[in-house]
């Protein structure tokens, strides 16, 4: 997509966003009328209350699997990372050679926004999902209030993430190569693999943080506000809950990747540049365009 309507599509996408934001701006801060726990207690009853029919198989998910599904994906993954550090390790990126520019401020800004409210949105979903053994009561319920008003306004800098990165992230068929060999996380051994402005794995991240983040923003909308039947609402508590798992999971093999493995990311991701050499090792089909 060419700069100008680039721009213009993501200018268009802050105005929209804020009138819409500033014209919501009270129902979103009081998503229903009257006391806001009175109606959340109201919630939890509708929503498991039918034993006769799917109340009965979204309580017995809801108790019996959610907890213990999320906690054996964080502990595996972190049991992952941590046979991966015994066995693989870092990877030493070769720097040096001139500054290229990366990431423009505005990218920084967007990112760091979604960083933002996507960790706030994990934390106080885990602290919901285990209030349980947290005390519950007026905690939980607040957090799952911040929850909720965080979440709604999360859509505009994910929106705006999905339509700047939206291009770079295009799978090419040199993608396949990267694929193919795990993109060399693996093997201690590393050589250099095809990839474009972002490699295979980027721009998995990419398409999954962005769409799955618009899909639980969407279901979380629906519950936050009862925009639905109680079977819709069921049906979007437990997506969201499934979704949550893999974003999570995919949230902390992000981290893993640019700031334990490739130690130089992070400082991209700060001053918005990559040194020469980084990117003809590791970004070799764009050093090509760049260089021709
Ligand atoms: C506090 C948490 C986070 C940290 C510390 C972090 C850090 C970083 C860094 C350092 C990069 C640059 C990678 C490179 O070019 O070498 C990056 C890229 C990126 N981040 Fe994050 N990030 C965080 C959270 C998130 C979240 C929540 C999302 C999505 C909702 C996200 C989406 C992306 C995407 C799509 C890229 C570009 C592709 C990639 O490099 O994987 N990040 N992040």
């Amino acid at each position: 997509m060419k700069k100008p309507i680039l721009t213009a599509l993501i200018l268009l996408l802050v105005i929209v966003g804020t009138v819409v934001l500033v014209n919501a701006s009270g129902v979103l801060l009081s998503p229903h009328q009257g006391n806001y726990y009175e109606n959340y207690k109201g919630f939890s009853e509708m929503i498991v209350g039918d034993w006769s029919s799917r109340g009965k198989q979204f309580t017995t998910w809801q108790n019996r699997y959610v907890r213990k599904v999320t906690g054996l994906a964080v502990v595996g993954i972190l049991v992952l990372f941590a046979l991966h550090m015994v066995a693989v390790g870092r990877k030493k990126l070769p720097e040096g050679g001139a500054e290229i520019p990366w990431y423009s401020l505005f990218n920084r800004f967007i990112h760091w926004l979604s960083a933002l409210s996507v960790s706030l949105l994990a934390l106080t979903g885990l602290v919901m999902t285990f209030g349980k053994y947290l005390g519950g009561g007026v905690f939980v319920r607040t957090l799952r209030y911040i929850h909720g008003v965080v979440g709604i306004f999360t859509v505009v800098p994910v929106g705006i993430m999905l339509i700047m990165w939206a291009k770079d992230s295009i799978f090419r068929g040199y993608d396949i190569v990267w694929l193919s060999k795990f993109g060399g996380y693996l093997s201690k051994s590393h050589e250099p693999l095809p990839a474009g402005k972002f490699n295979a794995g980027q721009k998995i991240w990419f398409w999954l943080s962005t769409i799955v983040s618009l899909v639980m923003f969407y279901t979380g909308y629906l519950m936050f506000y009862f925009s639905a039947s109680v079977n819709g609402l069921r049906t979007a508590a437990l997506v969201h809950n499934i979704l949550a798992v893999l974003l999570l999971v995919a949230l902390l093999g992000h981290l893993y990747m640019v700031l334990y493995i490739y130690s130089g990311s992070l400082r991209s991701m700060l001053r918005g540049t990559k040194t020469e050499k980084t990117v003809q090792f590791l970004y070799s089909e764009f050093y090509k365009k760049i260089g021709s």
